[in-house]
């Protein structure tokens, strides 16, 4: 796809001189959601983490975000160009207010309209406004998603990647989680979404990719995969039923 807001082409990479992705092509197109599936251990995070430049070794292929190279970027220079991760696990300062935490989301602006920022996550998520004082580790599994979600609208993302998202979450605050997700879609940012809940994600994302051992392989639109026998065989275990 021309004109997309990530292309990723031929991305290999990994840890040391393990190589997990082994030649990848994507592409997130603002205003899109794009999910990720694929068994444990696939590669997913690994994709996620060499895309925001985080802790893993890149071995070849190219990474062009918003017409920058993010292969030869760090993971602040990645964050500064609209780029964000939200990591499995949230990785929170538990020990940090909810506010404090929203507020290192944007360290990587200038002063000014933080303010303004603040409001429009606390309108969005009104539970993190009514515990905004409150330190993170007290908040609920939904609530410190939310948090995390919330820390990296701080920094004005284009791109927002979310790695498994429902971990350890009730479906309805998923479902939640998800509507957020969408919205955010609608309003253009582009939304990267890694997820074991493959029926649950395609039914929200437009297009997704099947990540197996390091590559791609299946590609399509959420509605083509939610109709193929593979993946109706192995990722949705007849849940669509
Ligand atoms: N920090 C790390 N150091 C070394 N190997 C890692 C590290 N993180 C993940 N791996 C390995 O990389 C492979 C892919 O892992 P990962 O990207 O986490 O898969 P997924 O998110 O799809 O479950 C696995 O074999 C895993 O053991
Ligand atoms: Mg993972």
């Amino acid at each position: 796809m021309s004109g997309a807001l990530l292309e990723v082409r031929g991305l290999r990479a990994g840890y040391g001189a393990l190589e997990v992705l082994r030649g990848v092509d994507l592409d997130v197109a603002a205003g899109e959601l794009v999910a990720v599936l694929g068994p444990n251990g696939a590669g997913k995070s690994t994709l996620l983490r060499a895309i925001s430049r985080y802790d893993v070794t890149l071995r070849g292929g190219t990474i062009v975000f918003d017409g920058a190279d993010l292969t030869r970027a760090n993971t602040e220079r990645t964050v500064r160009l609209g780029c964000l991760q939200v990591p499995e696990g949230r990785q929170l300062f538990g020990r940090l207010s909810v506010e404090d935490n929203l507020r290192l989301g944007a360290f990587v602006r200038r002063r000014g309209t933080l303010e303004t920022d603040l409001r429009s996550v606390y309108e969005r998520f009104p539970p993190l406004a009514q515990r905004r004082a409150q330190h993170a580790y007290t908040l609920s599994g939904g609530e410190q998603q939310m948090l995390a979600i919330g820390r990296a609208l701080m920094a004005r993302p284009k791109l927002l990647m979310l790695d498994e998202p429902s971990t350890g979450l009730a479906p309805q605050i998923v479902e939640q989680i998800f509507a957020i997700a969408s919205e955010l879609a609608r309003g253009g940012t582009a939304l990267l979404i890694v997820e074991q809940n493959a029926y649950l994600t395609l039914r929200h994302a437009g297009r997704a990719y099947v990540l197996e051992n390091g590559a791609v392989a299946l590609a399509g639109t959420a509605a083509e995969l939610l109709r193929d026998e593979r993946v109706k065989a192995i990722y949705l275990g007849g849940s669509t039923a």
